[in-house]
């Protein structure tokens, strides 16, 4: 269903030319958003912003890695520099790591740490001075189910995660009263690259290994977040801050 209301409204996501990040920049583009692609991959992204622009939408790309220092400011700047604002930051660019502490090298808690965290952390503060510019808006991070409770064989993942949950509380706090809200989505297993990565088992057997610990028995597209991510970047979410809202059908509710 198309949102006529965030016409003229502008929103860069991260991470966007695959899965989660993919999903929701199609979806905030037809919901009348301009979007800014972020993104590493030249071919990856484009294939997202061909698609955007079949269905009608505004889109541009930002290329580069989240996890370099000025990643975010130019990012901003292409979004504010293209389309002269921007209303809506989403990010959604991340990596895992599938080891215990001891199993954790300092460089694969850096490649961890640096993206998830850093990369989220650089490109929010960014963002602020042109959120604050447009009168205010929303920042959504995606974190995890892994940003709430924790799980066995994800040190490094789950310590990024519980620092973008905490952060999210703590910038929401910070920037309330500028009209600048910062929510996280939470999702549990999503069925994108990221689930199915660094493990020696086949789709079928990361499958069977997650749904018995999801109560719904089932597995989402990244469609499915994008929705939330959706309703939390426009005003029908105005009222809602700080929070941390899982999308995992039912795992942490046990
Ligand atoms: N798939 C899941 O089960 C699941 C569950 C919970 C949370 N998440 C989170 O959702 C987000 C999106 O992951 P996904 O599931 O869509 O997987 P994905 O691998 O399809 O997407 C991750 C994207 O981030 C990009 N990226 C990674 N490092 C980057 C960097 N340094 N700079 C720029 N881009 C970078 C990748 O290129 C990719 O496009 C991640 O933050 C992930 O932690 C995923």
């Amino acid at each position: 269903m198309s949102n006529t209301t965030n016409t003229n409204r502008v929103a860069l996501v991260t991470g966007a030319s695959s899965g989660i990040g993919r999903a929701c920049a199609l979806r905030l583009a037809a919901d009348g958003f301009a979007v800014v692609v972020g993104g590493r991959n030249a071919d990856r992204a484009g294939a997202v912003i061909d698609e955007i622009s079949a269905a009608g939408g505004t889109v541009t790309t930002a290329l580069g890695d989240v996890a370099e220092p000025g990643y975010g400011e130019a990012a901003v700047a292409t979004a504010v520099g293209t389309f002269g604002r921007l209303d809506v930051l989403v990010n959604a660019a991340g990596v895992i790591t599938r080891a215990d502490a001891e199993g954790t090298s300092d460089e694969e808690w850096y490649r961890v740490m640096s993206t998830n965290v850093d990369g989220l952390f650089r490109t929010s503060r960014a963002a602020l001075p042109a959120l604050r510019s447009a009168g205010g808006g929303a920042i959504v991070n995606i974190s995890s189910t892994n940003g709430l409770v924790g799980a066995a064989g994800l040190a490094a993942y789950c310590a990024s995660k519980g620092a973008v949950t905490n952060l999210t509380r703590a910038m929401a706090l910070d920037h309330a009263a500028e009209g600048i809200r910062v929510n996280a989505v939470c999702p549990g297993a999503v069925d994108t690259h990221m689930l199915y990565s660094e493990r020696d088992r086949t789709v079928d057997e990361v499958r069977a290994i997650n749904l018995p610990d999801i109560p719904e028995g089932r597995i989402p597209v990244a469609e499915e977040v994008a929705h939330l991510v959706a309703f939390l970047a426009d005003d029908r979410s105005r009222h809602v801050n700080g929070a941390n809202l899982s999308v995992d059908g039912g795992y942490t509710a046990a």
